[in-house]
């Protein structure tokens, strides 16, 4: 029995109008599934469309084609069973930390008490390490902490989805490592089923089950989605000893060096962007069947055979 998607984009595809006429293709024919409790992270090169994927799915952009389905339910606009936490923070600046984080409760909750409300806040404000600073107001904070009050914030709200895009690229690489940490720890606790973009390849590694790849734009396309052959509780200190570690950081390099720019000119054969290709770097090809009779076998089942 297969488990049901959770979300499945659908086909989508977003145009705008080119100037001088026409339209400007930006990515076509997107089609993804999402397990639940899935972490997915999405890579590719600036204006290949990542950030108008997670708009569609956010419901802040619709698709020119396609659709979007989340837990059985077409997408027809913001939901608060989706959170979203973007890049510049975009807190409120006159509310305090606790009161950005309740405003959003309160939202996701009319009905409930304030106690209720106050107390389901402080227990995210806490959950991401901020005890203490509930008071301070944003502009009394550092870009880590006023990121850990958008992470506090959006998990409040006990969403179906987190989205997030390149939600740590502005940080310095120390603060930015300790974030990961946490998300990546609350993720795994919840089983917080997770859509991330990201322009960075270790990032990707460190948190994501599945990696999508995006190619160039216009016209962009899921080339390829990636299985993460890193254990799913993994050390940040050790990954790198991982027998596939190295092999797929090369897969995902080589990728956005070079296969991001060809690939959609000269896929490869059998390529069909409603089924995208799912590969394992690093894993053992998979065992070549024996023939019971002792018949050869056809020489067609060794020819799409992977080596690593
Ligand atoms: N309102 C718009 N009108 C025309 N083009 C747009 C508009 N919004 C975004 N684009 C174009 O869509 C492309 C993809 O943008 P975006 O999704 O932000 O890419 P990414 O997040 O991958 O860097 C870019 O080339 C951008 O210029
Ligand atoms: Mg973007």
């Amino acid at each position: 029995m297969t488990t049901p998607r959770f979300i499945s984009m659908e086909g989508i595809a977003r145009r705008y109008p080119a100037p001088g006429g026409g339209r400007t293709t930006i990515f076509e024919d997107l089609w993804l599934p999402v397990q639940r409790g899935e972490f997915v992270c999405v890579i590719g090169h600036s204006g290949c469309g990542k950030t108008t994927v997670l708009n569609i799915l956010a419901g802040l952009d619709s698709p020119s084609e396609g659709t979007v389905i989340v837990d059985g339910q077409a997408i027809s606009g913001p939901s608060l069973d989706r959170a979203v936490i973007f890049q510049g923070h975009a807190l409120l600046p006159w509310r305090s930390v606790l009161g950005n984080v309740t405003f959003a409760v309160r939202s996701r909750w009319p009905d409930k008490p304030r106690e209720w409300v106050e107390a389901q806040a402080r227990r995210f404000i806490a959950l991401v390490g901020l005890a203490g600073a509930e008071r301070k107001r944003p502009a009394e904070l550092s870009g880590g902490m006023k990121q850990r009050v958008g992470i506090a914030r959006a998990l409040s709200i006990e969403p179906k989805i987190l989205l997030m895009d390149e939600p740590f690229s502005a940080l310095d690489a120390l603060t930015r490592g300790t974030l990961q940490d946490e998300v990546r720890r609350i993720c795994l606790d919840t089983g917080q089923t997770t859509f991330m973009i990201t322009h960075d390849v270790d990032e990707a590694m460190y948190l994501a089950d599945r990696i999508v790849l995006m190619t160039n734009g216009p016209g962009a396309c899921i080339a390829e989605i990636v299985e993460n052959p890193l254990p799913r509780e993994r050390d940040r200190t050790d990954l790198h000893r991982h027998p596939h570690y190295y092999t797929l950081r090369n897969h995902l390099l080589d990728f956005l060096v070079t296969r991001s720019r060809t690939f959609r000119d000269s896929p490869p054969p059998g390529y069909d962007r409603r089924h995208p290709p799912v590969v394992r770097p690093g894993a053992a090809p998979q065992p070549v069947p024996v023939p019971e009779t002792g018949d050869t076998l056809p020489l067609a089942q060794f020819a799409n055979r992977r080596h690593p």
